[in-house]
Formats: C-alpha cells, structure tokens, sequence
C-alpha cells in the first residue's frame, strides 16, 4: 500500500483567480519556490493559453523551481494541450492537467454538448496528453453536481485512456462532507471492479480532490475525501482561490498531521504527509504580502490570533502547560511561539509573565499593585493592550513612590 498524500498546490492557479489579484512573474517565481521548499508535490504554476504573460511565468517556473512536479492547465482540446506542453516541457518533472465539464447544467448552459459529445473529447484530449507527457491529470469540472453513472463513466475511459490522477472537484463548493465521502468511495469501487485496484493501491493512479469553500467545508470535504480513499489533495496556501477560496492546504497537512491517530484507525494506514512544516508561516506570509489578500486573525493555523491567549484562564493554563489550551505546538508551523496577549479578562499570570519578559522584576507587593491599576484602568477597553501600557503603568506606580 502506498499510504502517500499528494500534495497539489494551485495558489498560483486557482489562488491567482482571487478577485483582484493579479501576481507579476517575479512574484510568481518566489512563491513558487517558497511551496516548493514547504515539501509541496505538485505545483499548478498556471493556464499557458490564457495570454502570454501566463505561458511566459509558467515556461520559467518550469525551468526555475525545483523539486516538485510542476503542472499546467487545459482545457480538453488539442491547442490548449500544446501549449501547456510547450510551457513545462522544461520543467523536472512536468505534468498536463487538463479538464472538461461534466454536469448536465455546465453541458447545457456553458459548453452547449451532449454527454456523449463530452465523454468523447474528455479521452481524446487524454490521449493526447499522454502521447507527449507520461504525467496526465484530469478533472471533471463541476463533478459534485454532475450525474453519478456519468461521471463514473468518463473516470474510467480516461483511465483507460491514459490517465494518471483524477480529479473530482467540487467547483462551485456545493457538496457536503458525507456526500463527497459517498462519491469518491463509489468512484474508487467502480475503479477496482474494472482492473484497476493494484494501480489504486500502488499510487500509480490516484484519485485527486479539489474543493471550493462556498460554504466554508472545503477542509472538511477534502479530509472526508481522504478518508474515502482519495490520495492526493488540492488546495492553496491561506485558501485564497475564486470566490470564497479553495481548501487551505496547510489546515488540510495540520490536521492530517495532529489527527493522525484518526485516519490511521479508519484507513488501517498512517498517510504519509511529507511536509516541511516549519515552512507554513513563512509561505503563507509570502502569499498573503504579494497577493495583498491579508489572513483574518482567527484563520486556523496561520491566523495572527491563531496561537494568540487573551483570558486569564486559558493564559494561566498555557503557561503552566501549553497543551492545555494548544493541540499544535506554534514553533512546528514556524510562529517564534504561543503568543500572551493582554486585555480586559487577563489575569495576574499574565501580567506577571509578561513583566518579566519585559525585564522587570517586581516585588510581590508591587505587581499586586500594578495588577490592580491595571485591572481598574482596562476593564472599559476592548482592543489589546500593548506593552508600552503595561510598562507605563508600572512606572506611574514607581514615580508616585
Ligand atoms: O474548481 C475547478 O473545477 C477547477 C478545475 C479546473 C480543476 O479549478
Ligand atoms: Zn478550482
């Protein structure tokens, strides 16, 4: 059994489809790199056909960053394949990706085509992939909504016509996470009852996941997914993508990490999740300064507030011992540490730590004092209060002396 989780980073694809942003190719290059270095597998480095600029960062991606596959977008035609092709050609290890719709709303109102009309040209555009890269990924666009015998359909001709992953994204964000549990479970069974349970289990074909957070599961549903059966995993750094953003990859490796336990009792095997993780905060600060898109302080794992302890209670029980209100130890994901962060309910445990990491050392008398002035002076304010406050409180205490 081959228990690895692949890793496929579309920030510079999908992340790049955010509303308003829009990455220069220097850019480009850095981040791709940073996801790299993070121990990321696959990076979706963009849509070559769209304009030149795009196959232009896509082309020196491939040449430039090393040490994961680099993959290119297509739709399931012949032009759109060749020029994906031209663009990472260079690269490693290269990857075609290319997709077609398969619900009935995307084939009536977007591509005007029957089902058999799209069935057809999702094989030929496979093969054809094939027939210039050993790498060949396929998506059925809007799969969550798309007829289940149908899709099932289309996965297995592009199978046998040569494709290498899968993908069955949830575009438009709309399933649920036993909904997607159900789909990808029946995809795989329908998979092993034609042949192809050796290739499922060796990981030379792999059902992939991407999933949109319209109604903000696109966490749940990835991880639901992997508990189907799925072996690699789509996502973006700090989740930026179309509309409400697609899966935050570094939740997905946070959790498949700290749950470990979870998934090796339900899989009957730990997956193997090969991610440098020290490298999370600084990748995702990366994203959020050159996308422009800041993380909202309460996002998981690499929000500001994240690791941040603002009540007397939870600050007391994390300075005796940190895995009292902590499931992550910060220093794993690159934060300097748990971060005390003064306010209207803090308490004397508080207070004192952070006078003492300030280099004051007080007499206990003092910081009652101190303790009781600050408590009579913030009780009415709201935002955090910061260390200037704090000191200027005990000097006001000294000069009164
Ligand atoms: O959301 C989606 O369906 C996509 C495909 C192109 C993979 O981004
Ligand atoms: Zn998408």
């Amino acid at each position: 059994m081959n228990s690895k989780i692949v890793f496929f980073d579309t920030t510079l694809r999908d992340g790049e489809q955010s509303p308003g942003v829009s990455l220069n190719i220097k850019q480009k290059i850095e981040i791709g790199k940073a996801i790299a270095e993070l121990g990321i597998d696959v990076i979706e480095a963009g849509f070559p056909i769209t304009s030149p600029g795009d196959f232009e960062s896509v082309q020196t991606i491939a040449r430039e960053v090393k040490g994961a596959t680099i993959a290119a977008l297509a739709r399931a035609n012949q032009k759109d394949i060749e020029v994906a092709w031209e663009a990472i050609k260079p690269a490693e290890r290269p990857r075609i990706h290319t997709f077609i719709a398969t619900s009935d709303i995307h084939l009536k109102y977007k591509l005007k085509k029957s089902r058999e009309e799209v069935l057809e040209l999702a094989k030929q555009a496979v093969s054809f992939a094939r027939s210039l890269c050993p790498d060949v990924e396929f998506s059925a666009e809007d799969a969550t909504r798309s007829n289940r015998d149908f899709l099932a359909q289309v996965v297995l001709e592009v199978v046998k016509a040569g494709a290498t992953t899968i993908n069955i994204p949830d575009t438009v964000g709309y399933t649920i996470p036993q909904e997607y549990y159900d789909l990808i479970k029946f995809l795989i069974e329908n998979l092993k009852a034609n042949g192809y349970e050796s290739a499922l289990k060796k990981g030379d074909l792999r059902i992939s996941v991407h999933c949109h957070n319209d109604l903000g599961l696109a966490v749940a549903n990835s991880l639901s997914a992997i508990l189907a059966g799925a072996t690699q995993v789509e996502g973006t750094i700090n989740g930026i993508g179309e509309r409400a953003g697609n899966a935050a990859l570094e939740e997905i490796i946070m959790t498949l990490k700290t749950r470990a336990d979870f998934f090796k009792e339900k899989l009957g095997y730990e997956p193997l999740v090969n991610i440098n993780t020290k490298k999370i905060i600084p990748v995702s600060q990366l994203v959020s300064q050159h996308t422009g898109m800041l993380v909202q302080p309460n996002k998981a794992i690499v929000g500001a507030n994240a690791f941040a302890h603002e009540s007397g209670i939870h600050q007391h029980g994390v300075l005796c011992e940190r895995s009292t209100y902590e499931i992550i130890d910060p220093k794993e994901i690159g934060w300097t540490g748990s971060a005390i962060v003064l306010g209207k309910h803090s308490g004397r445990h508080a207070i004192s730590f952070k006078l003492e990491s300030l280099g004051w050392k007080l007499s206990k008398e003092m910081l009652d004092k101190v303790f009781e002035k600050y408590r009579s002076e913030v009780k009415d304010i709201l935002r955090k209060v910061d260390d200037a406050y704090l000191e200027g409180i005990v000097l006001d205490l000294l000069l009164e002396r």
